[in-house]
């Protein structure tokens, strides 16, 4: 693994910067194997990264488009993260709707939802069960309380080590979110952090030995390249 730390002025020249790095990974990805895969962050934080994607010019067809995680609620509800890169970027580009992927949140079993989706990432990544295909780029937020995607402090999801997909739970409200050992086989992680909230989390995460389990974003450790993108509210110290 290889950690590379950067700290920018402000949260839009840390989105400048994330740009810069998705489309070199992206470029990069489509020249070695001819096809991108790209899994989406939701929160706040990566939405103006969103809306400058939809303003590239790429080969949209070599693209694929997942989340890491997913609120349990429809792709019209407010809070749907699959709703949000959608209005930002991906219903703005000539992106086939068979390259999107989004998390299925209308199972009435969520653990069956993850189930299917865990389903459609192998049978796209043409694996069987206990690989764990490598992504491309995982885009990453953090929570104040140092929660990464939908592993939520003192949670089950942060033990499943044997599935890709699981179910995530924020108080009491059910996720859909990728296991922490699908994070950790991507080529890429980068973590967008913004805003004076985050720094307590950042220093347990970062600190050499911390809570694991209180501060899920530890668990985080990639076989390829981990980027954190901090802007000075964050990261200054
Ligand atoms: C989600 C995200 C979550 C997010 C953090 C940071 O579904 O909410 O995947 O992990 O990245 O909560 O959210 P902000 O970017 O809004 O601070």
């Amino acid at each position: 693994m290889q950690t590379i730390v950067e700290v920018l002025p402000d949260k839009s020249a840390l989105i400048e910067r994330s740009l810069e790095i998705v489309l070199t990974k992206i470029e990069a990805a489509i020249a070695q194997r001819d096809i991108a895969t790209i899994a989406l962050a939701g929160g706040s934080t990566p939405k103006p990264l969103y809306e400058k994607l939809a303003e590239q010019d790429l080969p949209w067809k070599k693209i694929h488009v997942f989340w890491g995680d997913e609120r349990y609620v429809p792709a019209d509800h407010p809070d749907s993260n699959e709703g949000m890169a959608r209005r930002a970027w991906l219903d703005q580009v000539p992106l086939p709707a068979a390259n999107i992927h989004p998390m299925p949140t209308d199972a009435s079993d969520p653990a069956a939802a993850a189930a299917q989706h865990e389903a459609e990432v192998q049978a796209f990544f043409t694996i069987s069960t206990g690989t764990f295909p490598a992504f491309d780029i995982i885009l990453l937020g953090i929570g104040d309380d140092g929660h990464t995607a939908s592993l939520f402090p003192h949670t089950d999801a942060l033990q499943v080590r044997d599935r890709l997909i699981t179910v995530g739970n924020k108080d009491g409200q059910p996720r859909l979110t990728f296991t922490a050992p699908l994070i950790n086989q991507a080529h890429a992680v980068l973590f967008l952090v913004a805003g004076a909230s985050k720094r307590p989390a950042l220093n347990h995460i970062f600190a050499p030995e911390d809570d694991d389990t209180l501060y899920p974003a530890r668990l985080i450790q990639p076989q390829g390249e981990l980027w954190w993108l901090l802007d000075e509210a964050a990261g200054e110290e």
